[in-house]
């Protein structure tokens, strides 16, 4: 960490978390909470909730939360050092320079030199496409058919044939071997010593939003592989929360972006005037990068390859990009495999017309799903038609709903009644939508996040949390070590040390955790609500039983350890099983 923890806290508690979140949300206050409609995904009535008194937010619906650094890094995709430069500035609070220890400064000194080191590579490049040594990569583009404008706009170069030619150039400027390997643009290996990561190849510089060039892509000019190569992540280039293009695409002023997946097709679409076009970096479109669109936009078009991997592309992203608010249509290209060679064929008012005619996506999925089926057979039919009333239940308001039963029905000739009345009895009966495509971690995550264990762990913290009063009753028998879940534990001994302080403060053990995705499960632990028991006795036992759950599994986890021959650790263990006897006996009192 490179600032003092007191230091963080101060910035933190002198930025009230309703004030800086005011900001960007419109919040109402109800009852000791604001409420608002969630930034993070994309709903209807409010279920994100700012706590003043906590000073976190959580979101019921989708489980954003965390304190005011959490939300700034989340929202701004900020650093955790930007954000807390940022809300230092807003609360006039002055950050001493000098705290910053020798690697910290060093690593922030990095990324800037890597932007540097990268703006001067790219004007290198650029500037060979146009020497002798850059014929090759000129003709190339110009059999591409880019035209000059289109060249200077992207910022397009060449790497010359020579292993070492950038690499003696930046060297020149001054920058140590060691920073220039961290760019990514030189490669150092035993066998061959120190080398250019791209030669003989196009060159098309990344841009982030400001401009600045964070990384490239290279395109051999002939077949060999890999076609592109592209520079690898480092501190200054981060492929999941950036956007080919986007530099340009965000000032387009267009009704919807257009996203496609290589860089020549951004290239093509905005020679032919379609400058809301933007890429993924050669990977597939992330949650934040469909986060970061919707800054700009709420409507999206995509025009994936029309082959399979491109269709597989187009449903991954669907759901990434409606689950952070945005509309998404789909556009056919075919014959023609992306929108460069469609371009190249039938012209920008052709596209045009495709883009217009675009297909829903909704009904996009439907298509793809109906080719798994026969609907010629009445079984292969029927399964297509119960599976459509499944994901028809994918939304939740009624009247959206029917207009999409009306749609289908039409499509496939089902009967909007009889298409209804199948919508509904699956609704009845608890069926879930399976939201395929959306992505298989989260929901590994998701289930994982249920098991037992962990619920009982998490559990016990919330009790803690809303009655302070159990930890005293509970001091002797409990310690973080009985929370195997290694988040839990590191909360546990935060908490812990809190409540013997007599001062619970979950904003500042938030702040502890660097990982956004670590402050995120600890906001939702300090926003849980315990199920309300009525009855003073029953919440009494539910709290013992939760106890007895963490410590019993603890000891279990410790049996399992245990050496065989570990005879005094058995002693220890069996005098700890004993004291779970008098644990259980315990009367808890919930005042
Ligand atoms: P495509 O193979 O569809 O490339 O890859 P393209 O844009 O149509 O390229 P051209 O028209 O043949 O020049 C789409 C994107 O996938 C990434 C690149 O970002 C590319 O733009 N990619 C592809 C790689 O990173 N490496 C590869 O070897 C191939
Ligand atoms: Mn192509």
């Amino acid at each position: 960490m490179r600032y003092t923890e007191d230091l963080i806290e101060e910035v933190r508690a002198r930025n009230d978390i309703v004030d800086v979140i005011s900001g960007y949300v419109k919040l109402t206050r109800k009852g000791s909470n604001y409420f608002g409609l969630c930034p993070f995904h994309n709903e209807k009535s409010p279920s994100f909730s700012v706590s003043p008194g906590k000073q976190m937010y959580y979101c019921f619906g989708c489980g954003a939360g965390g304190n005011v650094y959490t939300f700034l890094m989340e929202y701004e995709n900020f650093t955790f050092q930007e954000a807390l430069k940022s809300l230092a500035d807003r609360a006039g609070i002055q950050l001493p320079e000098a705290e910053l220890s020798e690697e910290e400064r060093r690593e922030r000194d990095v990324r800037g030199e890597i932007l540097k080191m990268n703006k001067l590579a790219a004007k290198y490049y650029y500037y060979q496409l146009r020497t002798q040594n850059g014929k090759a990569g000129y003709a190339y583009l110009k059999k591409r058919e880019l035209s000059e404008e289109t060249i200077r706009k992207f910022g397009l170069g060449y790497s010359t044939k020579y292993r070492d030619d950038l690499y003696r150039y930046l060297k020149k400027q001054g920058f140590s071997d060691e920073l220039l390997r961290q760019s990514g643009l030189i490669t150092a290996d035993e066998k061959n010593g120190i080398y250019d990561k791209f030669w003989n190849r196009v060159m098309f510089p990344i841009m982030d939003v400001n401009n600045r060039v964070i990384g490239f892509g290279g395109r051999v000019m002939g077949d060999a592989k890999p076609k592109y190569l592209n520079s690898p992540e480092t501190k200054a280039f981060d492929k999941s929360r950036n956007l080919y293009g986007l530099n340009f695409a965000r000032l387009a002023r267009k009704p919807q972006m257009i996203i496609c997946e290589g860089y020549m097709d951004v290239i093509a679409l905005h020679q032919a005037g379609f400058t809301q076009a933007v890429a993924s970096l050669g990977t597939a479109l992330t949650t934040q990068q469909a986060m970061l669109l919707k800054r700009y936009t709420d409507k999206v078009l995509l025009t994936y390859d029309s082959d399979e991997a491109g269709v597989k592309a187009a449903l991954r992203a669907i759901p990434l990009l409606k689950e952070a608010g945005i509309s998404v249509r789909v556009i056919n290209m075919r014959p023609y495999k992306d929108p460069d060679e469609f371009i190249k064929n039938l012209g920008a008012e052709e596209f045009q017309k495709r883009m217009d005619e675009a297909e829903n996506s909704f009904l996009y999925e439907l298509s793809t799903l109906e080719k798994k089926y026969d609907l010629k057979d009445p079984e292969g039919k029927t399964a297509f038609q119960t599976e459509a009333a499944g994901k028809l239940l994918e939304f939740p308001e009624e009247m959206e709903r029917n207009n999409y039963i009306e749609a289908v029905a039409e499509k496939y000739h089902m009967g909007y009644e009889n298409l209804k009345r199948r919508v509904n009895e699956l609704g009845n009966r608890g069926y879930v939508p399976q939201k395929k495509e959306a992505s298989p971690e989260r929901r590994e995550k998701a289930r994982e996040k249920e098991d037992g264990m962990r619920t009982s762990q998490r559990l016990l913290l919330t009790w803690l949390l809303e009655k302070p009063s159990v930890y005293p009753q509970i001091e002797e028998y409990i310690t973080p070590e009985d929370f195997t879940e290694e988040l839990y534990r590191k909360i546990a001994d935060m908490l812990f040390e809190q409540l013997r302080m007599g001062e619970v403060n979950p904003a500042r053990i938030i702040s502890r955790f660097a990982e956004p995705e670590e402050q995120k499960e600890a906001a939702a632990l300090f926003n849980a609500r315990i199920h309300p028991i009525e009855k003073k006795e029953e919440q009494e036992k539910a709290v013992l039983e939760t106890v007895l759950r963490v410590k019993k599994n603890s000891l279990d986890v410790w049996a399992k350890q245990l050496d065989v021959t570990d005879i005094s650790g058995f002693q220890r263990l069996i005098q700890a099983r004993g004291e779970l006897q008098k644990l259980e006996k315990l009367h808890i009192s919930v005042d």
